[in-house]
């Protein structure tokens, strides 16, 4: 990796306070002492095909697997393969077995709608979802959708996202969830590179007061995509959409067709479950495969012992089944343990910014999973909003997809958790399909900032840049050693990217992407990316696909785009724009270029700042120093490191200046 693109961004660090668990909790926890997890550990470590071998008992097999772990990261014959020769399927482990075994009337999901003004709430059991889930999948069926067919899923937060993933996995055709904010283009590019030819939309989303036209996004992204034969329409709002008769379907029409008789197809281990797309530092956004046997067994003991569930538990993970963590602690494992958990379609400040906290009081929810970015945010609304509910029923806090600074996690503790409850601090990847580093709550003492320890099984290393294994308390970059169930296996239909994305930097380790620290009591501290994917709320976008966005408009010559610290969002976009010469710099060129961005990506890339420049710092080569822009653009002026290879080092005074003008 070369100095151009590693930024080791400064880490929260904190200070090393511990936080234990409390006794009442340590006293049920699966795993109630640090000796427990370090024996556990140790075992996973010293024998996983011992410790796998035995977990995969977590899930029901058809037929069992023949050997556990199939694994090689050596250079161009990279193959992840677990549980081989086993048959199973992710919806019978999700549904049909508690249905059988005593748990047809428990409540699988709560569905708590937009508007708690104008909407109930919907409690849907183990049978409800049994019947929805083989109805929806025979309907899938009817218009043609086999085995192996990948199906695209554009859909909000609301309880038919699930029902249309686990009907997927239901006849074995691999889904490809859409986030409900991508762009047309984005949404288009995503059915073009599975090749999917069925679409699950719906009318519109809600977002508080707010609707999201899906229908008309996909219509204008299947404009791109004349393979699609069908979408299938969840009528959500009731709005005003366009139709066409030979391809758009209603679902609530296409029920009426179908039977309640579904069966499970049998799937073997290493078929795939689904397709995710995530961005990397280059290119257009991954195809991220995951399959069943290994994945089913690692998302589910993970939910199991991360947050140390119970038979009583009300589970709530805020996210969007859009992201890794809507399928993995949202969909499968919560399912796959039999749980109850709360799906919301609405937003954390609608109607006001105690909505959250009402919803657990309104449900009972006993463990609550968000990003950090979603904490910082209600932070600055103020404890009121708070304070005024109740959420007596929480035991336990988590959060996902970013650092969280200590001052953010004080506040959950102490505000939102009344300095009762243990806070996990998750980290993981869309690859890594589930999480990897945390502290077990029962177990670990927590140090704000931290994601502590790895989960069993998982052999984290640190390395400096030239690829050394460093010891004790150390800081470099983040990889692990050997392969996990829940890996991902391939990068759809391009094995060859992900050899090169994840196992060519540092032989026979899975590479990250992230930096950190590990402390002298081997926590480990994520200090954010070391390559040029940026974390904006939580969401991962890649600075590539940003400057292609802008590059691709007329007005733009070049673009280069870097992450700052933002106080809410944890980094923001800041984008470096140079228009061509017969372009020049306006407001109104600035807005258009950042609605431009918003309509090829979403909502979610859109730009904080844009800053005109004449042109950008560069090597004599040509190449632009990202290092120093990055720099500037966090407003680190007095620490550019060394600027003597520049081409024309005046280029980063007017920047500087430029930068000390926008807020
Ligand atoms: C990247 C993965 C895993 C679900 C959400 C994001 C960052 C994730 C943490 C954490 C610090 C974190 C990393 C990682 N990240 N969790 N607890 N502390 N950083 O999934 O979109 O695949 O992004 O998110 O940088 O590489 P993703």
């Amino acid at each position: 990796m070369s100095d151009e693109s590693s930024q080791v961004t400064a880490a929260y660090s904190g200070r090393d306070d511990m936080y234990p668990p409390p006794d009442d909790f340590r006293a049920r926890a699966h795993v109630g002492s640090e000796a427990e997890y370090e024996a556990m550990y140790q075992r996973s470590i010293e024998d996983p095909e011992g410790f796998w071998g035995e977990h995969a008992s977590r899930i029901d097999w058809f037929e069992p697997y023949d050997t556990v772990k199939d694994v090689s990261y050596e250079p161009g014959n990279v193959h992840i393969q677990w549980y081989e020769g086993g048959v199973t399927n992710a919806c019978y482990n999700a549904i049909d077995r508690h249905v059988e075994n005593g748990k047809a009337d428990q409540t699988a999901i709560i569905f708590e709608p937009n508007d708690p003004n104008t909407e109930e709430p919907e409690h849907i059991t183990y049978s409800d979802l049994q019947e929805r889930v083989a109805k929806f999948a025979n309907i899938l069926k009817s218009h043609g959708v086999e085995k192996g067919d990948r199906v695209t899923i554009y859909l909000p937060m609301i309880p038919e996202a699930a029902y249309a993933m686990l009907a997927c996995a239901r006849i074995g055709a691999p889904h490809s969830v859409v986030f409900a904010g991508f762009s047309p283009d984005a949404l288009a590019d995503r059915i073009q590179d599975c090749e999917s030819h069925y679409l699950i939309t719906a009318d519109e989303g809600k977002r508080g007061t707010k609707r999201v036209p899906l229908k008309d996004n996909a219509d204008k992204a299947l404009e791109q995509c004349p393979d699609v034969t069908h979408t299938l329409v969840v009528q959500n709002t009731g709005g005003d959409i366009d139709w066409d008769d030979d391809r758009d379907v209603w679902y609530h029409e296409a029920l009426e067709t179908v039977d309640a008789d579904c069966p499970c197809e049998p799937m073997d281990a290493e078929d795939p479950l689904f397709i995710l797309y995530t961005s990397g530092s280059t290119g257009k956004p991954k195809g991220v495969l995951h399959t069943t046997g290994g994945y089913l067994v690692y998302t589910s003991m993970t939910h199991e012992y991360v947050f140390d569930l119970h038979d009583d538990d009300v589970f709530w993970c805020t996210a969007d089944v859009g992201w890794i963590t809507g399928h993995s602690y949202m969909v499968y494992g919560p399912l796959i343990n039999g749980g109850t958990q709360v799906f919301f379609e609405g937003t954390p400040t609608y109607p006001d910014a105690s909505r959250l906290w009402k919803v657990v009081d309104k449900h009972d929810v006993s463990i609550f999973y968000t990003a950090p970015t979603a904490i910082r945010a209600l932070m600055r609304q103020g404890k009121e909003f708070v304070e005024s509910t109740d959420r007596s029923s929480l035991r336990l806090l988590g959060t996902v997809g970013e650092p969280i600074n200590p001052e953010a996690w004080r506040w959950y503790y102490n505000v939102v958790g009344n300095g009762e409850c243990p806070i996990i601090d998750t980290w993981w990847q869309t690859e890594t399909g589930g999480i990897m580093l945390t502290g077990l709550p029962g177990a670990v003492p927590q140090k704000p900032g931290s994601a502590a320890k790895p989960f069993f099984g998982i052999e984290p290393e640190v390395l400096d840049g030239a690829g050394n294994e460093l010891e004790g308390a150390c800081e470099g970059i983040l990889v692990i050693n050997d392969s996990w169930p829940g890996q991902m296996r391939t990068v759809y239909r391009n094995h060859e990217r992900f050899q090169n994305t994840y196992f060519s930097q540092y032989a026979g380790k899975y590479y990250t992407g992230d930096g950190c620290r590990r402390d002298e009591d081997g926590y480990y501290w994520i200090t954010g990316r070391v390559d040029d994917v940026l974390n904006v709320s939580g969401h991962r976008i890649g600075t590539a696909e940003l400057e292609s966005a802008l590059v691709a408009h007329d007005s733009v010559a070049e673009a280069a785009v870097v992450g700052y610290p933002h106080e809410v969002k944890g980094q923001g976009i800041y984008a470096y724009v140079t228009l061509i010469k017969t372009v020049d710099p306006s407001n109104e060129l600035r807005d258009e270029l950042v609605q431009y961005v918003r309509d090829q990506i979403g909502p979610i890339a859109t730009p904080d700042h844009i800053q005109f420049s004449a042109s950008l710092p560069k090597t004599r080569s040509g190449k632009i120093m990202r290092r120093i822009i990055r720099k500037v653009a966090s407003q680190e002026f007095d620490d550019l490191g060394d600027t003597s290879t520049l081409a024309d080092p005046e280029v980063v005074e007017e920047l500087i200046e430029k930068r000390k003008s926008v807020d």
